[in-house]
Order: structure tokens, then sequence, then C-alpha cells
């Protein structure tokens, strides 16, 4: 692989033991980055509705997937807050001008204008936060939104009953395999999370969490591309070792876990 090809990529700088595994996916030629897979982000894009009045604000494009769904549907803008640069510009690079942008910068200080927003969403982008970070970003979120706007989260669950010591070891087993900060709340968490920041939760729709499973990385990537995605694995000492890790702990955790994608409305 070239030096120019792999200065373009997430994660560039870092060496595959040491990165976070969604940027370990992508170098391996995963897009799709999220728990519950391109069917629970088509869910998630049903219940927001999105129109051509529509100005829509995605935090966390990564590979800019959804974004594309997004811009299928014109509308009046689009607005992405990414903080990978890398990241941002291989979002940019099919934007195409116009009121479509990727700028760099966190989600929970986008510095894009208060109310300047119908719809905001974001997908596996929260799980990866601490609870101070995740509280900001949704209220960045509230901030952004005018009165009746439409808010959209698509993230790791845990599954009902999941708490004390079962709950910290699943986070020290998916933080431990991804080399990330991986702190899932319970649904009801999630909920309550977007309400005490002035939401009203309209749409909860659930999936398992298969990211790594083969049905689902065909379905989510296409049999070409997931087979490519398994050669690449198969070629890469390093990689293979990382990616068959956190399969095994996602497997090992699937009762525990799931994905969850949440509309709610700005009151
Ligand atoms: C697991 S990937 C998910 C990417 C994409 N949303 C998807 O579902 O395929 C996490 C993404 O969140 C971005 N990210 C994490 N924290 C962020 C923040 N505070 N502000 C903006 N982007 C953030 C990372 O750079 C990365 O692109």
């Amino acid at each position: 692989m070239g030096n120019a090809m792999t200065a373009a990529r997430p994660g560039a700088g870092l060496k595959t033991e040491k990165m976070p595994g969604h940027w370990v996916l992508a170098r391996m030629g995963k897009r799709v980055l999220r728990p519950g897979g391109m069917e629970l982000t088509r869910r998630m894009l049903a219940a927001l509705r999105i129109g051509p009045s529509d100005e829509v604000v995605e935090f966390a494009p990564g590979l800019g997937v959804t974004a594309r769904l997004t811009l299928s549907l014109r509308p009046a803008s689009y607005t992405a807050v990414e903080r990978d640069e890398a990241a941002a510009r291989a979002v940019r690079s099919y934007l195409g001008g116009g009121a479509r942008r990727c700028v760099l910068g966190s989600a929970a200080a986008t510095g894009l204008h208060a109310a300047s927003a119908t719809v905001v969403y974001g997908e596996a982008m929260l799980t990866m936060q601490t609870e101070e970070e995740k509280r900001r970003i949704v209220r960045e979120a509230a901030r952004l939104l005018r009165p009746g706007g439409r808010y959209a989260i698509h993230e790791m669950c845990l599954r009902d009953g999941v708490e004390g010591e079962a709950r910290r070891d699943v986070e020290r087993a998916l933080t431990g395999v991804v080399h990330h900060g991986v702190r899932p709340l319970s649904i009801s968490e999630w909920r309550r999370l977007l309400e005490t920041e002035g939401f009203r939760v309209t749409v909860t729709e659930e999936a398992p969490m298969a990211l790594l499973e083969p049905a689902r990385l065909v379905r989510d990537e296409g049999l070409v591309r997931a087979l490519r995605f398994a050669c690449n694995v198969l070629r890469d000492g390093e990689a293979r070792r990382r990616v068959f890790e956190m399969r095994r702990v996602f497997r090992r955790h699937r009762g525990h876990i799931a994905a969850v994608a949440i509309c709610a409305v700005r009151g």
C-alpha cells in the first residue's frame, strides 16, 4: 500500500495493534461501522422522514455511508461534523459543493449556529464517549435544532438486566478489544439521556449487535466488498488478530449487548 493511500485513511498514523477497532475495520475495507448495520440505519432514516425542506446535520459520519443515503433524499442542506481529518476528507470527496459540507471538529462543540437545523443524527459515536461527553453532544444537538426538530441516534445498548459487575465486565471486555472506551447504555438510559436534554422520544428500534457476523457483513457491504474485506483480514496478521479478537468478544457478550436506534423530537 503506497504512502499517499495510507495517509488518506483514518487512523493512518497508528500501528494496527494500537488503532481503535473501527479504523482497523475501515483499513481492511469495511465502511459500515455501526452496531445495527444498514438495516437499522434505514429504519432510523425512515423515522427521521428527511425531505427537501430539511437542514440536516450529521455527527461523526465516518466514511460517509449514511451521508450518501441522506443526500439522495435531497435535503435543503447537509452539514457533517467529523473529528477525524482523513474521514472528513473522504466525506467531502463526494459532497459536490453547494449547501453540503463536512466540517472538522467535535460534535460536542460544533461552532454551528443555534437553531440552524431541522434534523440531527449520529451513529456509533456516543457509545465511545464518557458520560459527561455523551451529555454534551446530546445538548449540542438540542442547541442546533429548532423546536420540533428531530434527533436520532444509532448506538450499542446493554440488554435489560445487565448491571453491576456484569456491566463492568462487558465494558472492560469491549474496551479491551476495541482499544477505545466503549460504554453502552441500556435502552431506558439512552432514552432518559435524550429526555433530560429536552427531547420527546417517538421511535425506538432494536437490532442484534452483529457487526462482524458473516451474514451481516454481506448485507452491509455487499458480497464483493465483504469478500475483499475477508481476504484483506486473512492476509494481514495483526489485523486478523484484532478482528478475530473483537468478533470473539462480541460473540461472547451477544446476550448482553444489542443495537438501538432512537428518534426524538425537540420540545
Ligand atoms: C465507530 S465510527 C462510526 C462512523 C459512522 N457513523 C458509522 O456508523 O459508520 C465513530 C466515528 O465517530 C467519530 N467521532 C468520535 N467522536 C466524535 C466527536 N466528538 N465529534 C465528531 N466525530 C466524532 C470518529 O472520528 C469516527 O468517524
